[in-house]
């Protein structure tokens, strides 16, 4: 047998979320993790090859002279946290909001005035491709740092052709040139910019924008913020509808601030995510059940939008919808890069469990972008996206929050970060 590269071995507890990689998990089967006590786990060439118990995997003979090995003892081993909702690609930042949020100017209100949105796309356009990329990289690192092997990452704050496929290729570029995987996808309805209405803007992403992304190859997903005064459902559903006749899956913005039906056009329409979801029906959670849509929460926008407002994950899940959660690391209604800070707020706001909570981080999120087969896991034939956590056990990864938990991070089997 050929001898291992890496070898991490003795984990208290090592999550390894086997069993979910066909399908999401849903209902119970959102707490069954896969656990293995005292386990281990090998790579070889970026992969992983064997997983089990330390004792198992020793006897087995995977560590030659050359073998890394990491010693995990008194610390949870999980798979790579996969971050399924990102707006990371930008340039500038919107601290000027916090003090019009405190004094109580609503979201949408800012976005209408022609900041919010708007204030980035500007901001975004002026950047070079350099300066977009260099605060896009040192983003990606602060995530990956926290624990994030895989994110998707969301265009749209171009808003013009030209600027909508520079923000693709240059995603296309950092995907090449750092250690994160990345998913584009193409959200050119983000807002409509001055000087549209939102049907001429919906006529110009569907006509204009839509074709040439897609004929460039440059995304796997197209998502619409859909959302009373930014695109209706009638809008949301044209876009949506060409993206799909173009072979892009399909993700959606839906019910953030108002219950508007866009969790039913997420199921309609078969998406593979509803994303944000706080207003979402009672209907519309049992269509996305029904179509086994994921719903993809994202606890820290609630947290900074500062409404005491957050989704129903706990009726999504009884309803048999299967749930991810997501940083929506943006310079407005979520600036944050960490997974392990989104879990805390996922068991604390969200009532997850903590099982709940890493299976919504990882096997679930990869299958919100696509990824299930490749990510999400630690089984046999899956890349070597890997975490080894400072923690003792599975309750003090969210108890304890605010720091950075993650001791080592390795990334198609090679360590990335400690
Ligand atoms: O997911 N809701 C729309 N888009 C982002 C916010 C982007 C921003 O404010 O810059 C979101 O919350
Ligand atoms: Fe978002």
């Amino acid at each position: 047998m050929p001898s291992a590269d890496l070898v991490i071995h003795s984990a208290d507890m090592l999550v390894t979320m086997r069993g979910h990689s066909d399908s999401p998990a849903r209902r119970e089967g959102m707490a069954e993790i896969g656990l293995i006590e005292n386990g281990a786990v090998v790579l070889r060439e970026g992969q992983i090859v064997a997983v089990g118990s330390t004792e198992d995997i020793l006897a087995e003979g995977w560590v030659g002279p050359y073998t890394v090995q990491i010693n995990a003892q008194g610390k949870v081993v999980t798979p790579g946290f996969v971050d399924p909702h990102t707006h990371v690609i930008y340039a500038g930042s919107r601290e000027n909001e916090l003090s019009l949020k405190l004094k109580g100017v609503p979201y949408m209100e800012t976005l209408q005035q022609g900041g919010g949105i708007h204030a980035t796309v500007r901001d975004t356009r002026l950047a070079s491709d350099a300066e977009v990329k260099a605060q896009t990289r040192s983003r990606l690192k602060t995530m990956l740092s926290h624990g994030t092997t895989t994110a998707e990452v969301k265009s749209g704050y171009g808003l013009t052709v030209e600027e909508e496929l520079r923000m693709l290729r240059l995603i296309k570029e950092l995907n090449l040139e750092q250690d994160l995987d990345l998913v584009p996808t193409f959200m050119g309805a983000h807002a409509v910019p001055s000087g549209y209405t939102e049907d001429e803007y919906t006529d110009y992403v569907v006509e204009d924008m839509l074709p040439q992304v897609a004929s460039q190859g440059l995304a796997e997903f197209c998502d619409v913020f859909c959302e009373p005064g930014v695109f209706s459902v009638q809008s949301s559903e044209r876009i949506l509808s060409k993206a799909k006749e173009l072979n892009l899956k399909l993700k959606i913005h839906a019910d953030e601030l108002e219950s508007a039906g866009g969790a039913e056009l997420g199921a309609k329409l078969e998406a593979v995510s509803a994303d944000h979801l706080l207003q979402a029906s009672v209907e519309g959670i049992a269509a996305l059940a029904e179509q086994g849509v994921i719903a993809v929460l994202l606890p820290a926008n609630s947290f900074n939008l500062a409404k005491n407002s957050y989704a129903r994950a706990r009726a999504m899940i009884e309803a048999g919808v299967p749930v991810a959660v997501a940083t929506d690391c943006n310079p407005g209604s979520s600036p944050t890069e960490s997974m392990p800070f989104v879990l805390t707020l996922a068991c604390l706001y969200l009532h997850l469990t903590p099982e709940e909570a890493l299976t919504a981080a990882t096997i679930n999120a990869a299958h919100a972008v696509g990824r299930a087969a490749q990510a999400g896991s630690l089984e046999v034939g899956k890349q070597g996206d890997i975490l080894v956590l400072n923690v003792p056990n599975l309750d003090y990864l969210p108890y304890h929050f605010g720091n950075n938990p993650v001791d080592v991070v390795i990334k198609n089997g090679r360590i990335v970060w400690r």
